[in-house]
């Protein structure tokens, strides 16, 4: 009797941690947002953005769009606690002698947003994510 009631006990327990396991909502932020496949999908709409977005493609002109591209998956999804490493240039550099401004800086931020939005991502890890590259504005504006 107390041996089937053990199996019973097992059982019940197995099935709600399986339930659970169906219902829990994804760790981190790199599984909500479709891990390296999902950043990849959102990073390729983005670059698309902004090599349509007039107010500020000049500046990509003579870019490498594969190689920014590789490096901002690297950057969210390692920003976004995935396995990632970013290798390229720190912020500072990458932007040196580019002049860019403040009204450039929310163009390619609006830009991206468009992108969230598209993508659907859920409002507060929209906000997560703006809140990690606003920080870096301060590397990117105004460094001739
Ligand atoms: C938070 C905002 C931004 C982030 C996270 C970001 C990120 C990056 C990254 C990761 C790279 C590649 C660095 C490398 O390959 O070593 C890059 C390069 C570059 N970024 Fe940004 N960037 C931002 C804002 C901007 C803005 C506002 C502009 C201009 C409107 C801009 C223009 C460029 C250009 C022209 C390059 C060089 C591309 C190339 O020559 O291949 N970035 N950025």
């Amino acid at each position: 009797m107390r041996m089937i009631l053990n199996i019973v006990v097992l059982g019940l327990v197995l099935a709600v941690t399986q339930a659970q396991a169906a219902t829990a909502p994804k760790e981190t932020l790199f599984e909500r947002l479709g891990g390296e496949p999902g950043i990849t999908a959102l990073v390729n709409d983005f670059v698309a953005t902004v090599a349509a977005d007039k107010r500020i493609n000049h500046y990509f002109a003579k870019a490498d769009v594969p190689g920014l591209k590789k490096h901002l998956v690297e950057q969210l999804c390692a920003g976004a606690g995935g396995p990632c490493t970013y290798t390229g240039k720190d912020m500072k550099t990458a932007h040196q002698g580019m002049g860019i401004t403040t009204a450039d800086f929310n163009a390619l931020i609006q830009d991206f947003s468009r992108s969230l939005k598209k993508f659907k991502v859920h409002r507060r890890d929209q906000s997560a994510l703006l809140a990690l590259l606003t920080p870096m504005k301060k590397d990117i504006v105004g460094k001739r």
